[in-house]
């Protein structure tokens, strides 16, 4: 425990001191998952798990399959319009029963449960300053979501979140916001940092834009999961199988600015957008599946553990994901899938957790050329299969089941997809998420 406290306290130091992260650190941050992941296994009686795919290296015995020929050992999938009694769901009251068993498998064995009881937060204002972007008159706040942490003062969690409103908008504004990846700038960097297209085009059609951090909620690593909301909720304490894991931290944690945007006078929380890339993919995904008051969601090259289906053998595969690297996003029950269980023993898949996003409209993306590991077909799939439930939610589906190639969006219903051209990034897709949330906004 001690030790774990400090090396967390060395990672914050380090981060203070904007130096990089020193290989001794990332040792240390391994060895501490590992044996958190195995102490995990132990707990689930499991001895050994299967080796996960190697994306590097195409020569390895355990290379990723890129082959479709290869990919699909488990075609048929659970199917979200029937119950588990074998009855059918026949119209949209069933539906909403039909989605608390769904629910309950997620909480159970994939993401894990939210302790009933977590503490209330209180938003602080570090910082306000009116600016611009591209000339466009906006006000920047930078605030603190302090986690009330007298259950264990050992531990604290300060949110941080950053919030631009449009300065001449004077009705409530829609806000989109993103969990983003924090990279420390090297203390000899002076280049200005220019905003990203997204957050000006938020602006430009009068929106408000906010940028969430993730690891301010619960850290990015096993090691970290006797720390933070997670570690505060367990008193510093290890995860039982079924406590959540990160993924649903980082939704929570966005649940609480939904709750701080429901407050803000300025802001229209029927109009509030999660976005996020590649494993904030996964988050926003989970987001958009837990907490209803998020009108809409842009899913990014979120793969294996968000849109991609766990039954599918390409890229990144549920082996991976249940390794001592990546276990912390999802419940500690998530790990015996892949071992002694089999892919095709989970309860759900991915195009269950997109369902439980229906009828609110959810935007699925991915790149190309280097952006296989997300198997962008795997993520197509799952999203043609939620289409049942949108439909009979009286929504609009893709249209069509046949996969369609690179720069095809299928735009036209309230479940949407489209494959850009470029690798393992957002950016391409966001003009047509904001054109695609337009609809809604409006
Ligand atoms: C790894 C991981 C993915 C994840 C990605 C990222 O590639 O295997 O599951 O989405 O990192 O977040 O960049």
């Amino acid at each position: 425990m001690q030790k774990l406290f400090l090396f967390l306290l060395v990672i914050n130091v380090s981060i203070i001191c904007n130096a990089q992260f020193s290989q001794r650190v990332r040792d240390s941050i391994n060895q501490l998952s590992n044996e958190d992941h195995q102490i995990m296994m132990k707990q689930l009686g499991i001895d050994s798990i299967r080796q996960g795919a190697n994306g590097n290296n195409p020569k390895a015995p355990n290379a990723a399959n890129y082959d479709e020929a290869k990919a699909n050992p488990y075609p048929s999938l659970p199917d979200p319009l029937i119950f588990k009694n074998g009855k059918k769901v026949n119209n949209a009251k069933d539906w909403w029963q039909r989605r608390k068993e769904i629910e309950e498998d997620f909480d159970g064995e994939i993401v894990g449960r939210v302790p009933a009881n977590t503490p209330k937060l209180n938003w602080i204002l570090l910082q306000s300053a009116d600016t611009s972007y591209e000339g466009i008159g906006a006000v920047k706040q930078n605030l603190i979501g302090k986690v009330d942490n007298s259950m264990y003062p050992g531990i604290t969690v300060d949110i941080q979140l950053t919030l631009v409103l449009p300065a001449q908008v004077t009705k409530k504004v829609p806000v989109v916001m993103e969990f983003s990846f924090i990279f420390p700038r090297r203390p000899n960097d002076t280049s200005r940092i220019t905003a990203p297209a997204w957050q000006v085009d938020c602006l430009k059609r009068g929106w408000g834009f906010a940028i969430l951090i993730p690891t301010t909620i619960q850290a990015d690593f096993g090691a970290g999961l006797t720390q933070g909301i997670i570690g505060l909720m367990n008193k510093g304490g290890r995860r039982k199988p079924d406590d959540w894991g990160a993924l649903r931290a980082w939704a929570w944690g966005a649940s609480r600015v939904m709750d701080y945007f429901e407050s803000n006078p300025r802001i229209d929380a029927r109009k509030i957008a999660i976005t996020g890339h590649s494993r904030y993919g996964k988050a926003a995904l989970v987001t958009m599946a837990y907490d209803n008051r998020f009108a809409i969601g842009y899913i990014s090259s979120s793969g294996e553990a968000g849109a991609k289906l766990h039954r599918r053998n390409a890229g990144e595969i549920v082996e991976n994901i249940a390794g001592s690297g990546e276990y912390h996003w999802m419940a500690g029950n998530f790990i015996k899938y892949a071992g002694p269980l089999h892919w095709n023993d989970l309860p759900v898949d991915a195009h269950e957790l997109i369902a439980m996003c229906a009828p609110r409209p959810l935007f699925i993306s991915s790149g190309n050329v280097g952006d296989a590991w997300v198997d962008v077909r795997g993520m197509f799939m799952a999203t043609v299969a939620a289409g049942p439930v949108y439909k009979l939610l009286g929504k609009k589906d893709l249209g069509t089941s046949e996969f369609p190639g690179v720069e095809k969006g299928l735009l036209e219903g309230d479940i949407v997809f489209r494959q850009h051209n470029s690798g393992h990034t957002p950016a391409p897709n966001y003009p047509f998420f904001l054109d695609f949330a337009t609809r809604y906004f409006k």
